[in-house]
């Protein structure tokens, strides 16, 4: 029986993934970790709550006694870190709360994991999951490999681009065991609707402006959050130590096409007339620093451990853009923050 902590786990990857080890691996204990910031909700886990191999633990990574003790008291055989504070706007607004998270979080997480793992560093592993974001930008050409040189220019993929060089520098210091991924932009359920697929797909369904960022020109390569969830579980298991392994879906879209075509899908599912939502289509200024183009080579990842993306990009955008459709409810209560109520229903008065 294997005890593994998953930090992040209420947000939306982290859901993805405690989901998919819950249910493929019985015999593991998961824990998930989780401060429930505005973007952890444990809505997003319901279907798995109750079930015997899963607990939840209300914490914050910056915290470095908490998680020390939490370490001693738990001793787990692997770590799974994705919490983060996440959004590049954000941290144009506030970068200081990703330093805390992004980098001393993680770099607590690995005193804690190199202190317990000290005399048997055989058999565990220290995953942290990180972004395409940290090799900063591309021209129309070209992609990122796994030895691209690393040039973040947001707050966000500098305060990421630091915690990668940390856990690295962990491996190659001190032998601990660690792997890195760097994936690009994920899509799919449960995503915190400030992140360009779920805000526009709200912003549709609800006739609101649909602000795009200077030309709508940028490039993003996306992925079906649950092949990355897929891609966690094959490097977890089956990557090497000291190893970097890039994730992509080889989907690369320009903003403004990607966003023709969800006003398109919608107006076919909301029964308005062609052409509707590409009304509310409006140019705002750029966003500071915008990286110009996002795409990943994971030919390394298909190569050596047999990982290819499952889902093709017009099936999953249909099936996200359902799920929002149909839960109202969720988007509401994660908009007004109900999900605070819930947490306190079900865990604080129990
Ligand atoms: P998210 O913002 O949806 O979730 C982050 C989770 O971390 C939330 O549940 C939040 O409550 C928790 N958290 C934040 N600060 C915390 C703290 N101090 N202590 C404990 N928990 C805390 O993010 P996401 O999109 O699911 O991303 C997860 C990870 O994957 C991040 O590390 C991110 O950098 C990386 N990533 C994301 C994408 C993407 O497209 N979303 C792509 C590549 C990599
Ligand atoms: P986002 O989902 O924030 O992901 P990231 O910046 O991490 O790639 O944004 C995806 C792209 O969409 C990015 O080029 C910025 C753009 N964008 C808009 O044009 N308008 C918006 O309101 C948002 C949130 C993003």
């Amino acid at each position: 029986m294997r005890k593994i902590l998953i930090t992040g786990g209420a947000g939306f990857i982290g859901s993805h993934v405690v989901r998919l080890f819950v249910n493929k691996y019985p015999d593991y204990q998961i824990v998930n970790l989780d401060k429930l910031t505005y973007a952890g909700n444990l809505a997003n886990l319901k279907d798995i709550e109750n079930k015997p191999n899963y607990r939840f633990i209300k914490g914050d990574i910056v915290d470095s006694d908490f998680i020390m003790a939490l370490f001693e008291q738990e001793q787990f055989d692997g770590v799974i870190h994705l919490a983060a504070e996440s959004h590049v706007d954000r941290s144009i607004s506030n970068p200081t709360e990703f330093v805390f998270t992004n980098v001393i979080g993680t770099v607590n997480l690995l005193n804690a994991a190199k202190h317990i793992w000290k005399d048997e560093p055989e058999g565990k592993r220290f995953y942290h999951i990180s972004t395409d974001e940290v090799y900063g930008t591309l021209g129309e050409t070209g992609l990122f490999t796994e030895e691209t040189a690393y040039d973040p220019h947001s707050p966000y993929s500098a305060s990421k681009a630091s915690s990668d060089h940390f856990v690295r520098a962990y491996h190659d210091t001190f032998g601990l065991p660690a792997v890195v991924s760097n994936c690009s932009n994920n899509y799919g359920s449960y995503q915190f609707p400030e992140k360009l697929i779920p805000l526009f797909i709200n912003n549709i369904r609800n006739n609101k402006p649909l602000p795009v960022y200077g030309k709508g020109e940028n490039v993003r390569d996306w992925l079906w959050v649950e092949d990355h969830a897929r891609a966690i579980d094959v490097i977890f298991h089956k990557g090497k130590n000291g190893e970097t392994y890039n994730i992509g879906g080889h989907n690369e879209w320009k903003n403004i096409d990607l966003i023709r075509l969800m006003c398109q899908i919608l107006d076919r599912k909301l029964g308005r007339e062609a052409g509707t939502s590409e009304k509310l289509i409006t140019y705002v200024k750029d966003r500071a620093g915008h990286d110009l183009r996002y795409a990943i080579d994971s030919s390394k990842l298909q190569r050596e451990l047999g990982w290819v993306p499952s889902l093709q990009f017009a099936e999953g955008l249909e099936k996200t853009i359902d799920w929002y459709l149909e839960n109202e409810e969720w988007l509401a209560n994660v908009t007004s923050g109900e999900y605070q109520k819930y947490y306190e229903e079900q865990y604080v008065n129990r």
